[in-house]
């Protein structure tokens, strides 16, 4: 099996001003020494801020969107440049809140994969079901389709992550079982081999997120192809993110 560096990624989502990059600097001091990548994706406005801080060689920093194009006439929109230029290694795309709250498909999704690797970013592409999805037996298909719209051929096993977060389990304290993470998380692993090559496939990490917190974590980065999370709530303090890491760099 090809080597995959265990990744922990908090998304702080529309949460967090100034006193919040102390959080930043606990959690390094937490984790000196790493043996897992760790990223935190804070609102654009702490981006620039959060890259200067003199943890950048344990913590990694990321946007949580940027825009298909490359510069123009976008008010509001952030580009793929400026992440990087405001020190974003990564960026998450694709995430279900976008989906739904910004009307984002996966042709929008691709695009903006495409513009962000062009910028030199890593990409943390977001699949995954609602609840009716679910319930009507459509699991691998939507994730599927959302993998064939959403994922350009062009990323390699290092500048692509796929987040698998059932809509459902965001924010609602419900986590998916290890059954349900580990047959999405087996199909996305072999969904990527079939169509983006073996060495693609077996070299993206795959993250899963929903509702993972301190207690549950251990158990979640138990089962195979869970190559670590994307955190929501529980990235917000380094207390609660800490003992994360901590579970994630435990793990076999
Ligand atoms: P929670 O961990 O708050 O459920 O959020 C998950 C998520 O959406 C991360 O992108």
């Amino acid at each position: 099996m090809e080597f995959r560096k265990k990744l922990i990624a908090g998304n702080w989502k529309m949460n967090g001003v100034g006193d919040a990059l102390e959080e930043v600097a606990k959690l390094s001091a937490a984790h000196p020494d790493p043996t897992c990548e760790i990223l935190i994706c804070p609102p654009a406005t702490l981006l620039a801020l959060m890259s200067a801080l003199p943890v950048g060689r344990t913590i990694a920093t990321g946007g949580q969107d940027c825009h298909r194009e490359q510069a123009g006439a976008h008010t509001g929109d952030i580009s793929a440049e400026m992440l990087a230029d405001a020190g974003a290694r990564f960026v998450i795309l694709g995430h279900s809140e976008r989906r739904a709250n910004h009307g984002e498909t996966d042709d929008d999704v691709h695009a903006k994969a495409r513009t962000a690797i062009a910028a030199g970013l890593k990409v943390v592409i977001c699949v995954g079901e609602t609840l009716a999805e679910r319930e009507a037996g459509n699991t691998l298909e939507i994730i599927a389709g959302q993998l064939a719209g959403s994922v350009p051929d062009l990323v390699t096993g290092a500048n692509l992550v796929v987040a698998y977060e059932p809509v459902w389990a965001i924010g609602t304290g419900k986590v998916a079982s290890l059954e349900q993470i580990g047959e999405v998380h087996n199909f996305i692993r072999l969904n990527l081999e079939k169509h983006l090559g073996a060495g693609v496939g077996r070299s993206t990490r795959i993250l899963y997120g929903g509702s993972v917190k301190a207690g549950n974590a251990a158990d979640i980065f138990g089962v195979s192809n869970v190559d670590g999370a994307l955190v929501g709530g529980a990235s917000l303090k380094a207390a609660d993110f800490s003992p994360i890491i901590t579970a994630l760099e435990a793990a076999n």
